[in-house]
């Protein structure tokens, strides 16, 4: 039995750190690599730190406008899956990577796994909410990892092969937080001080590609008069250089790094700033005050929990929330054990036979 993962950006190297060891213990996987992120520090320092899998395929697709990045992806992986003749492909997330995962099999009538289906901000203005919906609706196997997201889907007709396994990143912290106890030591190369700054990132397309939202969130940032730790992704370096909008000293702004590297400053910081997905659930994992810039979220538990508060660009909005906000609520168990990689094998192994 042979199954296909693909993955491409950043948060989906982690996803698959937390998995694909896992299904390779009874199954064949062939690892590709869409090339959607290609910096070092976007893609290799993963595969380097967290024992991925080398990919067996590596189709080096690049940067591109919607179209041509997704339609580029469909082409190749198309060849890919007509060579091989999976059984299976499994794709994580949201991004284009994913959507052409499956989009590219479904057509081929090959079966899809979706790690992280349901999840819904019902904003279709996002790039992310238009390739979920999609990749959801052409999946044969969908792995929420909420009840929220199992909702969805049930609201959306797709009730058959829905297994709330839990959430793969979570996984990934249980998997790797020792590991980065033991070798991380960014908290000092930076002098920072323990529970005394704030770690923020920010790549979301509504925030870079809207000069005036970029402004308010830069502004804040320089208003704090906080320490703020900003590993800056591509994207918005790319988007801050051509508005050029520019940061106070408070703020140290530092290339992306690795997983290791981001789980240790998450957990020394006294708060987290953000608009990454991924990083709302790991400041909730560290039990870290989460405020979060955008006009909705799909962790709507984290929110409901009290550990995190939406807060949109307004400057103001983001500037009190740095200074006040704090989760008043004990956290409730949200994200399952840890154990989301096991049950996404037992589950796909029962499905195959
Ligand atoms: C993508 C996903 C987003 C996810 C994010 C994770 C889509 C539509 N978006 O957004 O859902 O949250 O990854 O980080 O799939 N760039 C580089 N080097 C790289 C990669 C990107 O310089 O290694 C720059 C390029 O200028 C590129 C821009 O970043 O045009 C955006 O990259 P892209 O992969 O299109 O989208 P992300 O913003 O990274
Ligand atoms: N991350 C990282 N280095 C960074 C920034 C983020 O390793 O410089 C990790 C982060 O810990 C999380 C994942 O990347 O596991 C989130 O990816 P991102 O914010 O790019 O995408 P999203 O989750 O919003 O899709």
């Amino acid at each position: 039995m042979k199954i296909i993962t693909v993955i491409g950006a950043r948060p989906q190297f982690i996803k698959a750190a937390a998995v694909s060891n896992i299904i390779r213990k009874e199954f064949e996987e062939i690892l590709v690599h869409t090339g959607q992120h290609y910096d070092e520090n976007m893609s290799k320092v993963f595969f380097d730190e967290l024992n991925i899998p080398k990919p067996d395929y590596n189709m080096g697709i690049g940067s591109g406008n919607h179209g041509q990045q997704t339609g580029t992806m469909l082409i190749e992986l198309e060849k890919i899956y007509l060579k091989e003749k999976p059984d299976l492909v499994l794709v994580y997330g949201d991004t284009n990577s994913t959507l052409a995962g499956a989009l590219a099999a479904s057509k081929l009538l090959i079966p899809v796994a979706h790690v992280e289906a349901g999840l819904r901000s019902f904003n279709m203005n996002m790039p992310e909410e238009q390739n979920r919906i999609l990749t959801d609706h052409i999946s044969s196997i969908l792995f929420p990892p909420t009840e929220t997201a199992v909702v969805n889907l049930k609201n959306e007709g797709i009730k058959n092969s829905v297994h709330n396994v839990g959430d793969v990143m979570f996984d990934a912290v249980l998997d790797f937080k020792e590991l980065a106890k033991k070798k991380s030591n960014i908290v000092n190369e930076l002098n920072l001080i323990e529970n005394k700054y704030i770690l923020t990132t920010i790549h979301r397309a509504e925030n870079t590609n809207d000069i005036n939202r970029l402004r308010n969130i830069i502004q804040a940032l320089n208003e704090s008069n906080k320490t703020i730790v900003l590993p800056l992704h591509p994207r918005t370096k790319k988007y801050i250089d051509s508005y050029g909008l520019s940061f106070n000293n408070n703020v140290k702004v530092i290339e992306p790094i690795g997983y290791l590297d981001m789980i240790s400053l998450e957990m020394h910081a006294e708060k987290i700033v953000t608009d990454s997905g991924g990083v709302q659930k790991e400041a909730f994992f560290m039990k870290k005050p989460c405020i979060t810039m955008r006009d909705e979220t799909e962790w709507v538990e984290t929110v409901q929990n009290g550990w995190n508060t939406i807060v949109g660009t307004d400057k103001e909005k983001i500037l009190s929330a740095i200074m006040n906000f704090v989760p008043n609520r004990e956290q409730e168990n949200i994200f399952g054990d840890g154990k989301a990689g096991e049950k996404i094998l037992k589950v796909i192994k029962e499905a195959i036979k």
